[in-house]
């Protein structure tokens, strides 16, 4: 039996009024993410990669399409998302280019405040979040400041930051951007790991071409539409 389908996109779209005209941002994407499965997310500048993160993790709505999250239908055009914060809450963790982690914050208190949007973490959730430091080989960093850590460091206590209400989804948005090629494959490699050993559905828009062969698949977009055949 194949895993759960986590992620359907089924012919999103989103288009944009622009001083010269419609912009098609996205123009029909269908895309399925199994639970377990790493895609990769690829394409040149302004192909509509962020624009499907966007509409995928509820942040947006489709001007047409629907968003499917573990086999229910969450967004589609018209869908009011304020009313879907708390699905996006439980269901999809997210990390970006920078790791935009709280500075006065500890790693384990930055990871324990996305599951508590508290001022002071409760001891349970900070445990909480030192367990998932240590899961990530992080756990000697876990008392320290943001501007304490290296840049790799402070994006995989983003990655942390992301998994804490264990989410069945993961999106990232060029997550390794503003790191060197070592750091960046580490934290693609805990991509790997995490789809791997939770399960978790993990699609990852990226211009790196050398951690490539870590997904289990890499889709191209170009012109806001799947290029079926190109593959980085
Ligand atoms: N809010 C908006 N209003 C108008 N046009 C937009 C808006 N958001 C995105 N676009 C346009 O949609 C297209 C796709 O943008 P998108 O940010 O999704 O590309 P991208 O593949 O993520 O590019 P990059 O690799 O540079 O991050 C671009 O032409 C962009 O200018
Ligand atoms: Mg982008």
């Amino acid at each position: 039996m194949s895993p759960p389908v986590i992620l359907s996109a089924r012919g999103l779209a989103r288009h944009y009024a622009g001083p010269a005209g419609l912009v098609r941002a996205l123009d029909g994407i269908s895309l399925d993410i199994q639970a377990g499965e790493l895609v990769g997310i690829f394409g040149p500048s302004g192909s509509g990669k962020s624009t499907f993160l966007m509409l995928a993790g509820l942040l947006e709505t489709p001007s047409a399409g629907e968003v499917w999250l573990a086999g229910e239908r969450v967004s589609q055009p018209g869908t009011d998302l304020d009313r879907l914060r708390e699905v996006r809450r439980q269901k999809i963790g997210f990390v970006f280019q920078k790791a935009n982690l709280i500075p006065f914050l500890t790693a384990a208190e930055n990871v324990a405040l996305s599951l508590e949007l508290v001022d002071v973490a409760p001891a349970p959730v900070l445990a909480h979040g030192c367990r998932l430091l240590a899961a990530l080989d992080l756990s000697h960093r876990a008392d320290s400041l943001p501007a304490r850590l290296s840049g790799g460091e402070q994006q995989r206590v983003a990655v942390a930051r992301a998994l804490a209400n264990s989410p069945p989804l993961i999106l990232a948005d060029e997550p390794t951007a503003a790191l060197d090629s070592v750091r960046g494959r580490q934290v693609m490699q805990l991509f790997r790991r995490i789809a791997a050993s939770r399960g978790t559905a993990v699609a990852v828009v990226t211009h790196d071409t050398r951690s490539a062969d870590l997904f289990d698949r890499r889709v191209h977009l170009e012109d806001g539409r799947l290029a079926t055949r190109r593959q980085e």
